[in-house]
C-alpha cells in the first residue's frame, strides 16, 4: 500500500530530483524509479547505511528495525538495470551525508533510522532543502514524535494519504 502510494505519488507529481533515506534490498526505490521511468524525467538520489545482520539492527533510540540485505548484496540490489541510470547510492549514515549535499529536491522521502533525533535531523534538512511547493514524506511516523512536531512547527500542509506527506508552503 505505501510503496503504490509512493508510486502513484511520483507519477503526478513528476519531481526532476528526488532525495530517498533508507533503501535497503530497494523496494520503495525500485517503485519511485518505475514511476520516473514511465514519466521520463526525474533523478533519484538514495542514502543507506546498510544493515547485513539477519536479526536486523538497532536505531539510535535502541529499538529494533528487522529489515537487513542478504550477504553480498548491495542496497537497491533488487533495482533492475534498465531502471539504474536515473539512480545513485550514496553509503553512509544520513546525519553525515545530508548536510554535505548540496541540491534543490522536488521531494524527500524518509525511510532509515527511525529514531527521534535521526527523524528530526532528516525533516529538518528536507525543509530547509526542499523547494517551494516541494514534498516532504516519511514512513513508521508513529515511532516517535519528530513527524508531528515537523508538521505542526514549520509552514507545510499535510496531504491525506496512505504515507505521511506534507508541501512546504
Ligand atoms: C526501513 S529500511 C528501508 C526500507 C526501504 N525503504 C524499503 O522500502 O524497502 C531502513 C534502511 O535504512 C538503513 N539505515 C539505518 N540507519 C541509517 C542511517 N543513519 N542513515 C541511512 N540509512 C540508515 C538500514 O540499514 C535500512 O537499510
Amino acid at each position: 500500500m505505501k510503496e503504490i502510494a509512493i508510486y502513484l505519488i511520483i507519477k503526478k507529481y513528476r519531481p526532476s530530483l528526488m532525495v530517498e533515506t533508507g533503501v535497503a534490498n530497494g523496494i520503495s526505490t525500485y517503485f519511485i524509479l518505475k514511476a520516473m521511468h514511465e514519466n521520463k524525467i526525474g533523478k533519484l538520489i538514495s542514502i543507506d547505511y546498510p544493515n547485513y545482520n539477519k536479526k536486523g539492527y538497532v536505531n539510535e533510540d535502541g529499538k529494533p528495525d528487522m529489515v537487513f540485505i542478504p550477504a553480498g548484496k548491495e542496497p537497491g540490489w533488487i533495482v533492475p538495470i534498465e531502471l539504474g541510470d536515473r539512480f545513485s547510492v550514496m553509503i553512509g549514515k544520513s546525519a553525515d551525508i545530508l548536510p554535505k549535499l548540496d541540491v534543490i529536491p522536488d521531494i524527500f522521502y524518509h525511510d532509515s533510522d527511525h529514531s527521534y533525533t535521526n527523524m528530526k535531523f532528516e525533516l529538518e534538512w528536507a525543509y530547509t532543502h526542499v523547494k517551494k511547493r516541494g514534498l516532504i514524506m516519511a514512513d513508521d511516523t508513529n515511532t516517535n514524535n519528530a513527524w508531528a512536531e515537523f508538521v505542526a512547527s514549520k509552514n507545510v500542509k499535510r496531504l491525506r494519504l496512505p504515507i505521511s506527506a506534507a508541501i512546504k508552503q
